[in-house]
């Protein structure tokens, strides 16, 4: 499976963080037309329905249709193909989905069916309520109905991105096995620095497993304007703009599948140029699909990784190099500063001299030989390229 679709890492757009179980019909219509309008032609492509769409009760014939939001699957399936985009669904192996609807257990392939007769394109198949099913939920039992889906998914007649849900143990060491091409490896995100950094700074542990086809999944993106799955107010979100600036590169260098978790219609120029920096959006989608490395240095944390063309992405992370969850008050007097940043570029096996260009704001920073040191803003990033000079 895995190297025959998403061969790079899948772009788009999911429900969830914005919308929660209120997501309808016309919201979904909406994030489509923004996208196709200014976002699909920087790569992006798929808009994904989270968990809130299914009915109360399967129908005679045991299919799952939408609920009074969702009046017609194949309808708005056809919208967003008509726009050039792909459309994503949401389910559960077990009883029920995380949210309390129907999950698909005992019903997968009659679901799979469906959603390749509907036009789906991607599934995001939670963890939750299998539990019910394996009280003691070890790793193979963990492992069976993500297995059960796959083989049901290999029967319909469609290509269709499998997300192995979320939160279930160490899943990056048997995600692929179980036919998956992409898996959550950590909780739920949320737009609160530590838990981005929680998340996003503990990726070098699992990025060994991915290839292209096969990602690691760190969650979506938690910039604009998020709230309603959270069961809170719609909000701008609560990082700032360096931390968002971090988030997105740190993503990128992961080969993460970026997933947009904000209400599009309400995009701000801030956040659309976060989306829209084509060379930034270039390192996420290298078609190489190298895992990213980290060095912890006392500055803080540099990610690298190798990209087709022979150069070399970096980001100096003016984060907590050791990542302690300090209290806000303690935080704010050791690390609210500047910090000069320095690249040794012998850390990265690298010898010789670099240009260097800055891929957040398009620029030629000059070439390097040895070192490189940067001004790296509080909880900020300074990402660039490193191509060798002949
Ligand atoms: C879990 C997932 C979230 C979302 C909700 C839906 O919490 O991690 O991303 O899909 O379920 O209920």
């Amino acid at each position: 499976v895995g190297d025959r679709i998403c061969l790079t890492p899948p772009m788009g757009w999911n429900s969830w963080n914005c919308w929660g179980l209120k997501v309808d019909e016309q919201k979904v219509k909406d994030a489509a037309d923004f996208m196709a309008d200014k976002l699909r032609n920087h790569g992006w492509s798929y808009i994904n329905i989270d968990d809130g769409w299914e009915a109360a009760k399967r129908t005679a014939d045991s299919t799952l249709n939408g609920n009074e939001k969702f009046p017609d699957f194949g309808r708005l399936c056809s919208y967003v193909h008509d726009k050039g985009l792909r459309f994503g669904i949401y389910s559960s192996p077990g009883p029920a989905t995380c949210g309390g609807h129907l999950g698909s257990y005992g019903f997968e392939q009659k679901d799979a069916d469906t959603w390749a007769a509907w036009g789906v394109d991607f599934l995001k198949y939670d963890y939750c309520y299998y539990s019910k099913i394996a009280p003691v939920p070890t790793e193979e039992l963990i492992k069976q109905p993500y297995e059960v889906m796959r083989h049901a998914l290999d029967k319909v007649p469609r290509d269709i991105v499998y997300c192995v849900g979320y939160g279930a143990p160490r899943v990056w060491y048997w995600g692929q096995e179980a036919g998956g091409n992409l898996w959550r490896t950590t909780r739920d995100i949320t737009d609160d620095w530590n838990i981005v950094t929680a998340i996003g700074c503990f990726q070098d542990v699992c990025a060994p497993v991915i290839r292209p086809g096969c990602y690691n999944d760190p969650d979506m993106l938690v910039v604009g304007k998020l709230g309603l799955g959270w069961g809170e107010k719609v909000h701008n979100s609560h990082l700032t703009p360096d931390e968002q600036y971090s988030h997105v590169s740190l993503w990128c260098l992961q080969s993460a599948p970026l997933l947009i978790g904000c209400d599009l219609s309400e995009i701000d120029d801030f956040t659309l140029g976060l989306l829209t920096n084509d060379e930034v959006i270039a390192v996420d989608q290298d078609p190489l699909v190298m895992p990213v490395k980290k060095l912890v240095t006392p500055e803080g944390q540099i990610w690298y990784k190798y990209l087709e063309d022979g150069s070399v992405a970096v980001g100096l992370f003016n984060v907590d190099p050791y990542f302690i969850l300090w209290d806000k008050g303690q935080a704010e007097s050791i690390q609210t500063r500047k910090q000069t940043m320095t690249l040794d570029l012998s850390q990265l096996g690298l010898k010789g001299k670099f240009a260097v260009r800055d891929l957040w704001r398009q620029q030629d920073i000059g070439s390097f030989e040895n070192h490189f040191s940067a001004q790296v803003p509080y909880h900020g990033v300074c990402l660039v390229k490193l191509t060798p000079v002949k």
